[in-house]
């Protein structure tokens, strides 16, 4: 069977792009990671890509007239690399409708925080872990979830806890629930790569668990 073809979609430091990278390497996720699209051109992610000489496209959404011309362009570009998988790792825009249709359970996305609990719109980056310290919640994570065309609602992929309870600051918290992130976002890619998810409207079941 032929190996088959992510896109990462990052537009800021890149570290899931590279855990995810790192297992693709190794052969631990049957797959390689053939285009890097990124909205933003000081990207980390962007480095990575050249280190590893991954095809990176730097698409920015104000060189468009809108929003449909923006994200035709990207489904462009996925098509024209023969993309199978589209994995979001820290990409702040939006998946546009014809991505989506495009890809239907093909698109993942990581959320640092347990949804549907922080999740939504400007719940991003540090925003997420200020509001999970200003509840005082005890405990916070990572969600890997599929991507639809409500945010953050999609179909929930894999989660896993970390105990926040004596953490002093924010800070603290993004950099636990980091960790968890590249843990188990490798782990998910490799069982939609591996078609080993069964999407049942909101759950997914995982084949041969
Ligand atoms: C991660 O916390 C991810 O969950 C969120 O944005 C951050 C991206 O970090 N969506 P990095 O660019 O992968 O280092």
């Amino acid at each position: 069977m032929s190996k088959k073809r992510l896109a990462v979609l990052a537009s800021g430091r890149g570290s899931n792009f590279d855990s995810i990278l790192e297992k693709t390497l190794a052969g631990y996720i049957p797959a390689d990671i053939v285009l890097l699209i990124t909205n933003n051109q000081k990207a980390g992610a962007l480095k990575i890509a050249a280190k590893h000489a991954i095809n990176a496209k730097v698409i920015i959404p104000g060189e468009f007239t809108n929003s449909a011309a923006f994200n035709d362009a990207i489904l462009k570009a996925l098509l024209a690399s023969k993309v199978d998988f589209i994995i979001l790792a820290g990409y702040l825009k939006l998946i546009g409708p014809n991505i989506v249709a495009q890809y239907e359970n093909k698109i993942l996305n990581i959320h640092p925080a347990l949804l549907p609990s922080f999740g939504g719109k400007g719940m991003y980056g540090h925003h997420v872990h200020q509001a999970v310290y200003d509840c005082g919640v005890k405990v916070s994570g990572a969600t890997v979830h599929l991507v639809n065309k409500d945010y953050d609602l999609g179909p929930i992929v894999m989660q896993r806890s970390v105990s926040i309870d004596n953490l002093k600051t924010p800070e603290d918290i993004a950099a636990h629930v980091l960790k968890i992130e590249h843990q188990i976002y490798p782990e998910a890619v490799k069982l939609l790569v591996e078609n080993r998810l069964i999407v049942k409207q909101r759950r997914v079941e995982i084949k041969g668990v």
